[in-house]
């Protein structure tokens, strides 16, 4: 992709997978979102323990389990931060992104241990659901701007037990003929991140480069 060049030659799906902020309204179906999912379940974990769950919802949808046939999608709208719902209101589902803190020993759900892992198998769940979104050509923005007092409350996760991760918005792309061109999130360089032998600090560079730009066309 243009503007994402490597320094080594990597497969090009990891390159194509972006953060866009633009978005199309056209709504991404129950089946394209099940198979995100479906990609999340096949990530590696410690001891194959699977912390990762997803509480999703789809716009305009509602189910039986559903309070009063309420729609559940402007509640998990409204969680996002102003920044964040500047440039979402076109996404088509909101998925709010767990991790099971605990270690379970074969089933036995009376043996636990504090797992060290569960954010990050989770991360890697999303890693795996990030990159089949990118083979669709789908959105899937990871976002950590949004109440995470109120998405607790909302969806009465029990901080013991479950951790809140972050949330990701999932959409379609427009038509390639009408995207902006691509924001380019640059990268540190390698030698900042990988070390043989010994770690150096002074090679690592911790200053944020995100530059966030909001799509025009609306
Ligand atoms: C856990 C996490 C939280 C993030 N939170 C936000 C957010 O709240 N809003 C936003 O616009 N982007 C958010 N991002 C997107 C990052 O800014 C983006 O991944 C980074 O700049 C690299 O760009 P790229 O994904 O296009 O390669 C988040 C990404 C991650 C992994």
């Amino acid at each position: 992709m243009k503007g994402r060049q490597p320094t080594y030659p990597i497969h090009p799906l990891i390159l194509s997978r972006t953060s866009p902020r633009q978005l199309s309204d056209q709504p991404v179906s129950r089946e394209e979102l099940l198979a995100l999912f479906e990609a999340a379940r096949w990530a590696p974990s410690f001891y194959n323990q699977q912390p990762w769950r997803f509480i999703y919802a789809l716009k305009n949808t509602t189910t039986t389990t559903t309070p009063d046939k309420e729609e559940p999608y402007p509640k998990f709208y409204d969680l996002l931060w102003q920044l964040n719902r500047q440039w979402a209101y076109n996404t088509s589902a909101l998925v709010v992104v767990v991790s099971h803190k605990w270690f379970h020993m074969k089933g036995d759900r009376s043996y636990r241990m504090a797992n060290p892992t569960h954010s990050f198998d989770t991360g890697a769940a999303c890693m795996a659901l990030a990159l089949e979104g990118a083979a669709r050509d789908l959105v899937v923005h990871a976002m950590a701007g949004f109440d995470y007092d109120r998405a607790y409350e909302l969806l009465g996760i029990d901080r013991e037990n479950d951790q809140i991760d972050c949330m990701l918005a999932i959409a379609k792309r427009p038509p390639p003929e009408l995207r902006e061109e691509p924001r380019i999130a640059p990268r540190q360089p390698l030698e900042s991140i990988a070390f043989e032998h010994t770690y150096d600090i002074s090679k690592t560079n911790n200053t944020a480069n995100v530059v966030i730009r909001m799509p025009t066309k609306h």
